[in-house]
């Protein structure tokens, strides 16, 4: 089976490649469970941490350049799990790039996928920012998406492509609309939610950080590693039992910086709260305050998918991910 993963270098797209490769099967897009046998990382910049393993391939280009995508999907590919992006923060700041990748190079995508003839299975990494305004801080299967924002719009429209080229039996599609993921190791992407990482991840490192929200507000979170199993149980389900449309809310649990603090302090002393100051920005409060704060879904409890825990969990999952007991 062969398998490509576009934002591959990310940090999603690493954690996903990581679980690929361990768990050795995956279902094709015929129902039959199959070897993994080539692992593609497509991505526009070279993985920092490279996996050793014969069966990854990387492939280093934009999605913009046909020939890029061309290389990383000539081969007989039985799925792709679309996860690169330009993220929030940085599609408002640059309008033109954010419709360039994440809505031109989606489609590209789409395209070169349906005329493979094989129909595979085609994961799309969306996102709760398709959801905005007043009306949106509760999410169910059955709200509205009303994006406030252009990286929401653009996910947004990818979501429709995807359930079009569906319908039109060019691919096996499935959008899942992915919560913020916490705690994100390295440095801090442009996203608009990551604060959230940052004041776990800055004072567990000994650097002091300034919070731009209040310590109360909240958001919804999933963890990483529950996130790619949420991934990958869509994945293995038939197109039938995943059902439609295809776009899918993944649920979420809601954290407050107050509760990483506490949960914090319980693993690493009181004092680790003095590297976390707050200074509320306007520009990002209100809008941390109009994302989506309680999040749930029935369809994708009736596929096994769980929440974290608690806030302990995203804290526990950090600190082993960098190789730290708590
Ligand atoms: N991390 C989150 O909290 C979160 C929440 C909701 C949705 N998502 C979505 O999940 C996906 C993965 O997120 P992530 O946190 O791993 O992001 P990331 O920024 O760590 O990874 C994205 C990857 O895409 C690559 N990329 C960007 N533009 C590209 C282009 N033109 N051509 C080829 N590669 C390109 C980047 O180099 C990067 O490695 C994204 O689609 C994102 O929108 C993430």
């Amino acid at each position: 089976m062969r398998i490509v993963i576009t934002g591959g270098a990310g940090f999603l797209g690493h954690k996903l490649a990581v679980e690929i490769l361990d768990r050795d099967t995956l279902t094709d897009q015929h129902g039959a469970k199959q070897k993994v046998t080539e692992l593609v990382i497509f991505d526009r910049a070279a993985p920092t941490v490279p996996l050793a393993d014969d069966r990854v391939q990387v492939v280093t280009g934009d999605l913009g350049d046909p020939d890029a995508v061309k290389l990383a999907l000539g081969g007989p590919t039985d799925t792709i799990f679309h996860l690169a992006a330009v993220v929030s923060g940085e599609a408002e700041a640059d309008h033109e790039l954010g419709l360039k990748v994440n809505l031109d190079g989606t489609r590209a995508l789409l395209d070169f996928a349906g005329r493979s003839g094989r129909k595979p299975k085609f994961i799309f990494a969306s996102s709760l920012a398709v959801y905005g305004g007043p009306r949106a801080r509760i999410i169910d299967d059955f709200t509205t998406p009303t994006p406030k924002s252009s990286y929401g719009t653009q996910k947004l429209v990818c979501e429709f492509l995807v359930d079009d080229y569906d319908r039109r039996g060019l691919i096996d599609g499935r959008s899942l609309r992915f919560p913020t993921v916490a705690v994100r190791p390295g440095k801090a992407n442009a996203a608009n939610s990551s604060f959230i990482s940052s004041v776990v991840r800055e004072p567990v490192a000994g650097r002091a950080t300034v919070c731009p929200v209040s310590r109360d507000v909240p958001v919804a979170l999933i963890s990483p590693n529950r996130l790619v199993a949420a991934v990958l149980s869509c994945h293995e389900v038939s197109s039938d039992i995943y059902g439609w449309p295809r776009a899918m809310v993944l649920p979420a649990i809601q954290v407050t910086v107050a509760d990483f603090l506490e949960a914090l302090e319980a693993r690493k002393g009181p004092r680790i709260r003095d590297l976390v100051s707050f200074a509320i920005d306007p520009a990002i409060e209100p809008m941390v305050k109009g994302w989506p704060a309680s999040v749930s879904s029935d369809r994708a409890r009736a596929l096994g998918i769980a929440t974290d825990g608690g806030p302990g969990e995203f804290i526990e999952q950090y600190l082993a991910d960098i190789g730290q007991k708590s």
